[in-house]
């Protein structure tokens, strides 16, 4: 053995390939779509980062290891980043759900009192170690299928007390979990019971009395409203993101969900971090996005879940220059959904995008609408080591099979966070290999 071998802490070996967008800052474009693939790849982790990327027979010849683990005929990719949630709720909504299979609307639904109100009550009634205990659960199905950091919205406190309990709970969570959580302040989600004849007030509580605590505490790295017909117009809008920026805060927006509202436009007009959903952008909204370099957080999933028929426009989105992310945008209403594998199949089926546009857009792209891509989403020499060991064998398989979960290992910040099983199923690569019939 030769000595000179430069010391690791982790060697991940025997993958089919490597698959992984190249870059610290969001891709667009024909860049979506330009992923690295490196057949036989492998990877070095020393000290929480990636050390090294090449062929398996480069990097054992390169690095001493102090463990090796076997990808066994796996695809090695990023840890998938979710630029979208809002994990922190008591009760589910299954009787909405069914309601909708019986034709009623989310609009319809909300405005009897249902939709994010029903969750608001939910919250209010729920103690902070209740949140906390069922935030936990949530956060190991995220690790489960893959997802090592998430975006995460407050939003169903709507008083002061249950924002920040709801906040206090998120960095109660990211101190004893390794998924990394990037919070952000959703109190303009609705506007809450007690000030529906005195919506105006709402949106003083939030300037005057919310945000400055929260950007005090530091309990928020952005800000989120719902610019929505019948949530917050576009002047509220308006005074909450200027006053959350004055305040140091990034900027996301709910933007044209669900009718075409002029909030791509106001995300431009801010300089927001991220407009998301956008299924009813108009092209001078995507152009504005595009002029002010705004990354949109497509949630194809949504309007399936709601049984809408209007679909964001994202081909015309990516020939603007657009660099979009995708997200689950997990809440118990709208879309009740954390796999990100499964998302990534929908954006190929539904959105049109290319499995490798699909793996930038759930990686990398969501990293940079959150401010990191420079540390996280992409499988580099100098970034983070967050990657996973998918259990198939290749990275197309990744969208072509839908419905199962084809996460083998979670490796967060270099450590082995999840392991699973070789699967016994004759169709998976790691598990032919453990089997010796590779
Ligand atoms: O992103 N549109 C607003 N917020 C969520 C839905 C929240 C809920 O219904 O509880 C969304 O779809
Ligand atoms: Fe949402």
């Amino acid at each position: 053995m030769s000595s000179d071998r430069a010391p690791a802490d982790l060697l991940v070996l025997g993958a089919s390939e490597v698959a992984t967008p190249l870059g610290r800052g969001p891709l667009g474009g024909a860049q979506l779509g330009a992923i690295r693939v490196l057949k036989d790849g492998a990877v070095a982790i020393a000290r929480g980062k990636i050390a090294a990327v090449g062929t398996a027979t480069e990097l054992a010849a390169r690095f001493q290891a102090d463990r090796e683990l076997d990808a066994a005929g796996g695809t090695i990719v990023p840890g998938f980043v979710d630029a979208h949630t809002h994990p922190v709720f008591a009760g589910t909504r299954e009787a909405e759900f069914e309601m909708r299979t019986k034709g009623a609307t989310y609009a319809e639904i909300a405005q009897r009192g249902g939709g994010i109100l029903s969750s608001v009550r939910g919250v209010r009634a729920a103690s902070a170690e209740e949140l906390l205990e069922r935030l936990l659960v949530r956060l190991d199905r995220f690790l489960e299928h893959g997802t090592t950091t998430i975006e995460a919205k407050s939003g169903y406190g709507l008083a002061l007390e249950d924002e920040v309990k709801c906040l206090e709970v998120l960095a109660a969570a990211a101190r004893v979990h390794p998924v990394e959580i990037v919070p952000t302040f959703l109190g303009a989600h609705d506007y809450p019971e007690e000030f529906r004849a005195r919506r105006e007030q709402y949106v003083d509580l939030v300037v005057s009395e919310m945000l400055p605590r929260i950007a005090a505490e530091r309990l928020a790295e952005y800000c989120d409203v719902f610019t929505e017909r019948g949530f917050f117009d576009l002047d509220a809008s308006r005074r909450i993101l200027a006053r959350a920026r004055d305040l140091g805060l990034g900027l996301r927006l709910h933007a044209d969900q669900l009718s075409g509202f002029g909030a791509a436009e106001l995300a431009a007009e801010f300089r927001a971090a991220s407009a998301d959903h956008l299924e009813f952008a108009t092209e001078r909204g995507i152009e504005e996005l595009a002029r002010a370099g705004v990354i949109p957080v497509l949630c194809p999933v949504v309007p399936l879940y709601l049984r809408l028929a209007q679909e964001a426009p994202a081909r015309r989105m990516i020939d603007a220059g657009l660099a979009p992310a995708i997200s689950t945008d997990f809440n118990p209403g709208s879309c009740y959904l954390q796999s990100l594998p499964e998302v990534v199949s929908w954006a190929v089926l539904r959105y049109r995008m290319s499995v490798a546009e699909a793996l930038t857009a759930a990686t990398i792209n969501a990293a940079a609408s959150l401010g990191r891509a420079d540390r996280l989403g992409t499988i580099e020499a100098g970034k983070q080591a967050d990657l996973l060991v998918l259990d198939v064998p290749n990275h197309v398989h990744l969208a072509y099979e839908l419905g199962r979960n084809p996460v083998a290992t979670v490796i967060k910040a270099g450590e082995v966070v999840l392991e699973r099983e070789p699967s016994r199923d004759p169709r998976s690569a790691r598990g032919a290999r453990a089997r010796g019939e590779v």
